[in-house]
């Protein structure tokens, strides 16, 4: 009952994303990648402008963005995926997710020009190299349930990657770039999150336990990989070693931020049981403790 009631009230906190709400505001947005002046990014990084760490983040973003259509034969191809209770999540999969992914790829390749980076889309384009390396790494991620879970902290963790060449870039055109984009990836992510809700409702209406299903979604939380280690061939030719040490210590040092995004997120998406059982959770950027909860209660995303 108390549950209940708590989650009705997280619920209350953050409004449930709808297909139609995604709908207008993908209507009323211009296209990424004519907003910014790449020539101008050129500029900065042949003046010396950008630093060792940005440019790390931008190869690592670089080879991951422009992977939209193996992301979308992932997403639209779940063995669920085709239930009609997942309408919304199939149609912005294919509607709006994959036209707006798109246009992050083409911001990062045009951007890979600029700044003399040469990579080419075909080693991320390779779907079921990457289907392999995720489907392994996330077995519950075979259906929406645990699918939806994965792209919420993807989507959020992605967001923080976006942020974090834009805050020691040293070019402001690509600052801008990079926080356009990250908005974006938070908007998908609070999107995904309403989905998650639906994913939990149809696991309770087929007759799966609430502790069941927490169960799934804290498994993906504690199997947690960025998509770039999926692209095996890219992986082991463009991300190295120091690349990989910095990702990891900028998402511990901002372990707090991504714990008050994702967390209202969790709550709204299935309240204090989901919770309970994600902070329980050994995830990849460190153990949660159970005080979080509380917290995660209290907290509400930041927004862009
Ligand atoms: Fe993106
Ligand atoms: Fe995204």
């Amino acid at each position: 009952m108390l549950g209940a009631i708590a989650r009705g009230l997280a619920r209350l906190a953050i409004r449930n994303l709808t297909l139609e709400d995604a709908q207008t505001r993908h209507a009323r947005r211009p296209p990424l990648p004519e907003q910014f002046d790449f020539e101008e990014m050129r500029r900065d990084h042949e003046a010396g402008r950008i630093s060792r760490e940005c440019r790390n983040w931008l190869e690592m973003m670089i080879v991951t963005e422009p992977g939209t259509p193996v992301y979308t034969a992932m997403l639209s191809g779940l063995e669920d995926a085709r239930r009609p209770e997942f309408e919304a999540f199939r149609r912005f999969v294919v509607e709006i997710w994959t036209p707006e992914e798109a246009e992050h790829g083409e911001c990062a390749l045009r951007l890979a020009k600029a700044i003399g980076f040469d990579f080419d889309p075909a080693m991320v384009r390779d779907e079921a190299d990457w289907a392999r390396g995720y489907f392994e790494a996330c077995p519950p991620c075979h259906r929406v349930l645990g699918t939806a879970a994965y792209t919420v902290i993807q989507e959020e963790l992605t967001y923080l990657s976006h942020r974090a060449y834009a805050e020691c870039s040293g070019s402001p055109e690509l600052t801008r770039m990079g926080h356009a984009i990250a908005a974006e990836e938070r908007y998908h992510a609070c999107f995904y999150a309403s989905r998650l809700r639906d994913a939990l409702e149809v696991a309770a209406l087929d007759g799966m336990t609430e502790e069941e299903a927490s169960g799934v979604v804290a498994e993906v939380v504690a199997r947690f990989q960025m998509p770039t280690n999926f692209h095996s061939r890219a992986f082991r030719q463009h991300v190295n070693q120091e690349m990989r040490d910095q990702a990891k210590a900028h998402f511990l040092a901002h372990k707090a931020t991504i714990k008050r995004q994702l967390g209202p997120l969790f709550m709204a998406a299935g309240g204090l049981p989901l919770v309970r059982a994600v902070v329980r959770a050994k995830s990849p950027i460190g153990r949660y403790a159970d005080e979080d909860a509380e917290a995660y209660a209290r907290s509400s995303p930041a927004g862009e």
